[in-house]
């Protein structure tokens, strides 16, 4: 069976720079060459639940950029389905600052750029209607991520959201979805929520439903977009309606996979 998700969610160009170690506040340090990955949220999400096997929607906007314009060819090649992806004039694709130490580990800074201008009108009624399965993330204004799930719950389309980045709106969110991922950070901040909580565990692996699995040792590359490569095969197998165990075991092995590449989906936008 070959579900169908649709994620409205955000694009970002990632500029990456491997350092030794992160610097501390106030401090300068020298990395390597920085490289252009895609990357944002909801296509790395797309992205992973298309190579799950789902049939894959995004709905975003870029910027009127060389960037924006091969990004979507790349996504578009790689499976997903960008035609409800929407260009902004006068206005840059959304990019983040990516550094990664040695170990692998990240920190991201995002300027939202085109994402900022989505719009709830935005948010093709259609593509959320016909899907299995609504992914949302937060890097949207919470106004649309609200319009969607609401587009859907009328619909009786399941609602999978990941409460990331965390803030005070997300707090507002989450009791829209059928499922909240978070990792652990994001957990502590959760209240009590009406869907069910999946919660990512990082190197040991993830939880949901009173199901504890483990992860695979790996040698992490780069952990930028583990999450999100689980919360898109998460979703996908949802979509493609298999059983619980089975989508949280592919979503951790997804998830493990993603680090072991550099960049958040494994292809770069420049060399
Ligand atoms: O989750 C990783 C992603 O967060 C990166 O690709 C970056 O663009 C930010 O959105």
């Amino acid at each position: 069976m070959s579900g169908v998700v649709c994620v409205v969610g955000s694009l970002n160009v990632d500029l990456v720079t491997r350092v030794r170690r992160h610097p501390r506040p106030g401090e300068t340090v020298v990395g390597d060459r920085t490289r252009t990955f895609p990357g944002g949220k909801g296509a790395n999400q797309a992205l992973a639940a298309a190579r799950a096997g789902a049939r894959t929607r995004l709905v975003g906007r870029v910027g009127a950029d060389s960037n924006g314009t091969a990004y979507l060819a790349g996504l578009g090649d790689r499976g997903v389905d960008c035609s409800a992806v929407l260009v902004t004039p006068g206005e840059a694709t959304g990019s983040a600052i990516v550094v990664v130490d040695e170990p692998g580990e990240n920190s991201i800074i995002v300027s939202p750029g085109a994402n900022g201008f989505v719009r709830p009108a935005d948010v093709d009624a259609a593509a959320v209607r016909s899907a299995d399965v609504l992914l949302l993330q937060l890097e949207l204004p919470p106004a649309v991520v609200r319009h969607a799930a609401e587009l859907a719950a009328q619909a009786g389309i399941k609602v999978v959201l990941n409460a990331s980045p965390w803030s005070a709106a997300a707090a507002e969110l989450v009791d829209l979805a059928d499922v909240v991922i978070v990792n652990e950070h994001e957990a502590a901040a959760l209240g009590p929520v009406r869907g069910s909580v999946c919660e990512t565990l990082g190197s040991r692996g993830a939880r949901w439903l009173g199901a504890e699995r483990p992860a695979p040792v790996i040698e992490a590359v780069d952990t930028t977009g583990a999450g999100d490569a689980f919360a898109g095969t998460f979703a996908a197998h949802l979509a493609m309606a298999a059983s619980p165990d089975r989508a949280l075991r592919s979503a951790i092995a997804a998830g493990a996979a993603a680090c072991g590449h550099a960049g958040a989906q494994g292809w770069a936008l420049t060399r």
